[in-house]
């Protein structure tokens, strides 16, 4: 298991922000090649973010190609697949159905095996076949919601409410797939008060994490993803609890501790551990 609370994009198209990504403690690191790159630069950020790809340690790199059903990401995939990297993540957007994941599988699969894949839902039509998508390759890490591109899609606005439905959907396919499951990056990229309260709403809906445009954001999404002192204490006392009665059922404070409730406290043991390990390769 490794922590997936963030995810840090920067524009592949500025390689002065290479190592500045890299540096930044986020557990997910992205160089995008699609809509924060125009037209004119794709050739040269694509160039640019080929050698990123490699299984080197620190933080998880990811590429954010353009979308498969264009000349575009054709050529990205392209370029990647004969760089033959060791290792990272091929991250597709605004998937539309299995197929493509089935068709990007295939080719990582013959061209470039040390790869993962991630997915972006952020179409009405994703959305409605997220279970399918997200079961289409075991190669899935993770996937992202792309709340802004759906809410424009719906012809929405960019809250809470209007979203909840895509939230909760792509939480259910997420956990039936397996994969971590991060929200969308504040549009207010600035304002830690606001991406504290988007990630600890995500947070509690089910997300794993959520993604950030600019470093600032980093510390409030960490602390909304990672388990509090007080959850750890608690899932420390009931796991030691369960294992300690002879028949399965144990009472911790007055309250029944059953398979269900231990299985969640030793995911947030899980995580504190992941997070842990995952430390010290990132303050190198
Ligand atoms: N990754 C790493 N470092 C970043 C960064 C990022 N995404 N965004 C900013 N920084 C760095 C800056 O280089 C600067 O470093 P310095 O102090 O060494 O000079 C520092 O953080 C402060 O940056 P700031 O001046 O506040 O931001 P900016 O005005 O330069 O950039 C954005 C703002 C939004 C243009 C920029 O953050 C960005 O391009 N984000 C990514 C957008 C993206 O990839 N979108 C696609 C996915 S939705
Ligand atoms: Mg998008």
């Amino acid at each position: 298991m490794r922590p997936r609370r963030s995810l840090l994009f920067a524009p592949a198209n500025r390689p002065e922000l290479f190592a500045k990504v890299l540096a930044s403690g986020a557990d997910i690191v992205c160089l995008d090649l699609e809509d924060a790159v125009p037209p004119a630069a794709k050739a040269a950020a694509r160039a640019a973010a080929v050698p990123f790809l490699t299984a080197d340690p620190g933080p998880e790199r990811a590429v954010r190609i353009n979308a498969l059903r264009g000349l575009e990401g054709l050529r990205d995939i392209e370029a990647i697949l004969s760089a033959r990297p060791s290792g990272g993540v091929l991250f597709l957007p605004k998937v539309r159905d299995a197929g493509e994941v089935r068709l990007a599988h295939d080719l990582v699969e013959e061209a470039a095996p040390a790869l993962a894949l991630a997915v972006l839902i952020e179409t009405a039509e994703g959305l409605a076949n997220a279970h399918d998508i997200l079961a289409a390759s075991p190669r899935i890490a993770f996937a992202l919601f792309g709340g802004v591109d759906l809410a424009a899609d719906l012809g929405v606005q960019v809250a809470p409410e209007p979203l909840l439905y895509a939230r909760s959907a792509l939480v259910h396919a997420a956990a039936r797939a397996g994969v971590d499951l991060l929200d969308v990056p504040a549009l207010a990229f600035r304002d830690g008060e606001t991406i504290a309260r988007e990630a600890r709403a995500a947070r509690a809906l089910g997300f794993t994490g959520k993604a950030a445009i600019h470093p600032a954001g980093l510390p409030a999404i960490h602390e909304a993803f990672a388990p509090s002192a007080e959850e750890i204490a608690r899932a420390e006392a009931v796991v030691a609890a369960y294992r300690a009665s002879p028949n399965g059922l144990a009472v911790l404070d007055g309250r029944l501790v059953e398979k269900p409730v231990v299985r969640a406290m030793e995911r947030i043991l899980a995580l504190r551990d992941a997070i842990a390990a995952a430390q010290p390769a990132r303050t190198e």
